[in-house]
């Protein structure tokens, strides 16, 4: 699994008009919430980052992450889509982004250590995902379930049972096995750390199948 990522500390953001398109700019000043705002502002500046490292660009403006009517980022690259896997997730005051040339397929998440109450618990997961307890293994399920989410490009449309992490092998059902199977079943790897102390943080990629390549 090879991909680049960046963090982003939201405290210390350059203004919005040095890193920011014109286009991304008519959007930014939609977002009302100041929260929203930052956190918006600091995925994209991390994606920015990793991207212009890739490609060797230093104008950040050159690099548009416009948005999706799913919520799915949408990377241009000096006025055209590239073809880079690419996922943004940001959490208390961090923001964090990963971009890979490699990997065809790309989903990250990022959560604060939290206790959660046990409805949460049940909710959330099935009970074949819970193979351990405490609060580190099930914000780290989160993560997994997250980034399987991202990777499949659904956001909240799905249901939690239906996107599955067994130590670490990702198990799809209903909706999200028909879309896992219209992206032609690629080979998933999860891979979940502590990227940032008191967080846990998990990328999940696929390599391009024959068919995808
Ligand atoms: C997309 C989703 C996973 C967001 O997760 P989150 O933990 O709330 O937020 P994160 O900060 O980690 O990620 C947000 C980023 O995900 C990306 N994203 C949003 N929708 C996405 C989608 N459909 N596909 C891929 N990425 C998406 C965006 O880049 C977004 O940041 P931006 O709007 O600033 O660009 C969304 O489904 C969600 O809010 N889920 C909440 C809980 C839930 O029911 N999960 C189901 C688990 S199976």
């Amino acid at each position: 699994m090879a991909y680049q990522t960046k963090i982003v500390d939201l405290t210390h953001l350059p203004p919005a008009d040095g890193i920011l398109s014109s286009r991304e700019q008519a959007f930014y000043q939609t977002l009302r919430f100041p929260k929203r705002r930052t956190e918006w502002l600091g995925g994209r500046f991390a994606l920015k980052q990793v991207v212009g490292e890739i490609c060797s660009l230093t104008d950040l403006k050159q690099i548009e992450v416009l948005a999706q009517e799913s919520g799915r980022p949408q990377l241009i690259i000096s006025g055209q889509e590239g073809s880079l896997s690419y996922s943004i997730t940001h959490s208390n005051g961090f923001a964090v982004a990963a971009a890979s040339v490699t990997e065809k397929f790309l989903g990250i998440d990022l959560e604060k250590i939290a206790h959660r109450i046990e409805a949460w618990k049940e909710d959330f997961f099935h009970p074949d995902e819970l193979t351990q307890d405490g609060d580190e293994f099930l914000t780290a399920l989160w993560t997994q379930k997250e980034a399987l989410v991202k990777l499949l490009g659904t956001g909240l449309s799905l249901r939690s049972n239906e996107v599955c992490c067994i130590n670490g092998a990702p198990r799809f059902a209903g909706r999200a096995l028909k879309i896992y199977e219209e992206l032609g079943s690629p080979a998933l790897t999860v891979t979940t750390s502590a990227l940032i102390p008191g967080f846990m943080f998990t990328v999940a990629a696929g390599t391009a199948t024959d068919a995808w390549a």
